[in-house]
């Protein structure tokens, strides 16, 4: 399969987009059409454009009235933006423990994190994988929490025949660069809740009166008034810009295409390791599609180390291999709670080893291989130097 990232249909809209001079009647004209296409494509009621997959889950945790001392759980094994945003919203990020075979957080770790304080649960869909879903689910509603898909590494990945973004109270999105479909930046949140929607683009789009679910901007008739009033509550500018609209409009409408290339090469990097005892991928449970942001293996060899293979695959000509993030709460900012004042928030929480067992053995064993080819026998050359690598290594 060989495709084009940016193909022309994303040349035309941007230039379209262009074209229109940033006019007030013009400017968010594609923004709305991706709003609209992108509900329809994953089967949700509403989709509400972003400047980033970060905006998003700041904005849909305030959405969900998480706000001071409040408790979020999220996992530690993730890229951070899950836990700065909890931040963002002056809450405080509780880690659970994620599961040795699927690399994701744990439906009974977030159990036993649940207090009186918590009020929601950000799972994230790491490296194109859904969680347990119905578990959490069930916990949610047990608990009266809200839940948040962070399905950032996740386009068309489901989990039991539903597609992320489907199941969480709100879904985010990002359209970042590495992402299965990008503007370079951008983000999105799907919901099927009224209340949630509203609230999504109200906080998006400054706390705005006079705006919509359908409606993300003041109007110039709105403003021939000097009695008129603007903001009904705090919100902060989180829109999507039309020209980033534009191309990620034209990535939605090509999203069945980008997103099977990308899952055709994690199969062929996962096959190549087929077999070989000391390189286990993360499981793909089999109520689940896994989305292929990223393929990523255990290397449990105690006699080599994690940069003696990267060293031999890359002498070999591979493209190189990506380190697991660091576990959220082991960064400085957390280990030292700098947090921009909001650590008097985080008062009698501590960030130090010893948190979350399972992601703190498995995180340093962790291999991440890329997936964005768009000529997958790009990625078949990319197995075959796999192979020999776990070959030379016996
Ligand atoms: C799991 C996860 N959550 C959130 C984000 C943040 O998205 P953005 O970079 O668009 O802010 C990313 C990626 O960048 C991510 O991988």
């Amino acid at each position: 399969m060989k495709i084009e990232r940016i193909s022309d249909l994303e040349r035309q809209y941007a230039l379209e987009s262009l074209n229109g001079q940033f006019e007030t009647h013009n400017n968010y004209k594609f923004v709305t059409r991706l709003e609209k296409t992108f509900a329809e494509k994953t089967g949700t009621r509403y989709a509400v454009g972003f400047v980033n997959g970060t905006a998003t889950l700041h904005t849909a945790l305030e959405a969900a009235g998480v706000g001071v001392g409040d408790e979020v759980i999220v996992p530690p094994l993730t890229m951070s933006s899950t836990s700065l945003a909890v931040l963002q919203a002056n809450a405080v990020p509780v880690f659970a423990d994620v599961d040795e075979k699927t690399f994701l957080i744990s439906a009974p770790e977030i159990e036993k994190k649940i207090t009186e304080k918590t009020k929601a649960i950000i799972v994230v869909s790491l490296y194109g994988l859904m969680p347990d879903m119905d578990a959490i689910m069930a916990i949610a509603q047990k608990h009266n929490l809200v839940v948040i898909e962070d399905d950032a590494q996740c386009f068309l990945g489901t989990y039991k025949g539903q597609k992320a973004g489907t199941i969480g109270h709100m879904s985010s999105f990002s359209f970042q660069a590495s992402k299965h479909l990008t503007s370079g930046e951008g983000g999105m949140v799907t919901t099927n809740s009224d209340e949630y929607a509203l609230q999504l683009r109200r906080i998006s789009g400054l706390g705005y009166g006079s705006i919509s679910i359908q409606k993300a901007r003041i109007t110039k008739d709105d403003i021939q008034d000097p009695a008129y009033e603007r903001h009904v509550a705090l919100g902060w500018n989180y829109r999507m810009s039309d020209v980033v609209g534009a191309v990620a409009l034209a990535q939605t409408e090509r999203m069945e295409e980008l997103c099977a290339c990308r899952m055709e090469a994690g199969k062929i990097l996962e096959q190549a390791m087929a077999g070989c005892d000391w390189l286990i991928p993360q499981q793909t449970p089999a109520e689940c599609v896994h989305a292929y942001w990223a393929v990523v293996a255990r290397m449990v060899k105690p006699d080599i180390t994690w940069y003696d293979f990267r060293r031999k695959f890359m002498e070999l000509g591979g493209d190189g291999i990506y380190a697991a993030w660091q576990l959220t709460y082991l960064e400085p900012a957390f280990r030292n709670k700098s947090f921009l004042g909001r650590e008097q928030f985080c008062q009698g929480y501590t960030y130090e080893k010893g948190l979350c067992p399972v992601a703190e053995k498995i995180q340093p064993q962790l291999l991440q291989f890329k997936t964005n080819y768009f000529d997958t026998a790009e990625a078949e050359q990319q197995a075959e130097i796999l192979r020999k690598t776990i070959a030379y290594f016996g």
